[in-house]
């Protein structure tokens, strides 16, 4: 990854930061596909069925749940929760025994996720304001972390990684959807904040 200065770290998370925003109070539309979007990425017709529409804004880049498959009575983490699409789908999976966690650096964000929850009657899924490399839960606390679509927009990726062992359980487990390149792109698109916010 190219490296940046503070300022451009700032600048790009900034424009990261107030994209998500608007598409979080609505400034932007939310795809209006989101439903099909997010079933052409291999979501289960019943889990999405099983959710309010308002939960899913179609921002997802593939189905962590392949291979996350949360069990009942374990603790999960989901990194850049947006509106708690995933969070929910696992929370129905590990029951009132387990519990879950979402993590997102909008306020916006989690207020919306934790209305949503608490409209289910999910109370052992919550949603809290951070960012992913610096993750506002103790160690050793998750069997489970799972993400969609959000450390690729991470300037400190390797901070995000360590962070990641840091909250799992000896013995916990990763399922990842992400974004990554084959090839290295242009050196234009990579210094401009706005081509790192989708
Ligand atoms: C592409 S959306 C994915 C949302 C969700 N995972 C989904 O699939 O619906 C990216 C989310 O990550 C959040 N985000 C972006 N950078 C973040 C960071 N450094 N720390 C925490 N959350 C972040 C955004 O606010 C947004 O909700």
């Amino acid at each position: 990854m190219m490296s940046l200065t503070m300022k451009q770290q700032d600048q790009f998370q900034e424009a990261i930061l107030d994209h998500y925003e608007r598409l979080s109070t609505e400034e932007i539309k939310p795809f209006e596909k989101a439903r099909t979007i997010t079933e052409s990425l291999g979501y289960r017709a019943e889990d999405l069925d099983a959710l309010p529409p308002e939960a899913d804004l179609g921002l997802g880049c593939g189905n962590p749940h392949e291979r996350a498959r949360p069990q009942a009575g374990e603790s999960v983490l989901d990194l850049g929760s947006g509106r708690g699409l995933d969070c929910l789908i696992a929370a129905k999976a590990v029951g009132r025994t387990g519990r879950v966690v979402g993590v997102d650096a909008l306020a916006s964000m989690v207020d919306k996720a934790n209305q949503i929850a608490s409209k289910q009657g999910f109370d052992h899924c919550t949603f809290i304001q951070g960012e992913i490399e610096s993750i506002p839960c103790e160690d050793s606390q998750f069997d489970l972390v799972i993400s969609n679509c959000v450390i690729n927009l991470s300037r400190r990726k390797p901070t995000v990684y360590k962070e990641i062992f840091r909250v799992l359980k000896p013995g916990g487990r990763v399922a990842i959807s992400d974004i990554t390149t084959k090839k290295a792109l242009p050196a234009e698109w990579v210094a401009d904040p706005h081509m790192a916010k989708t």
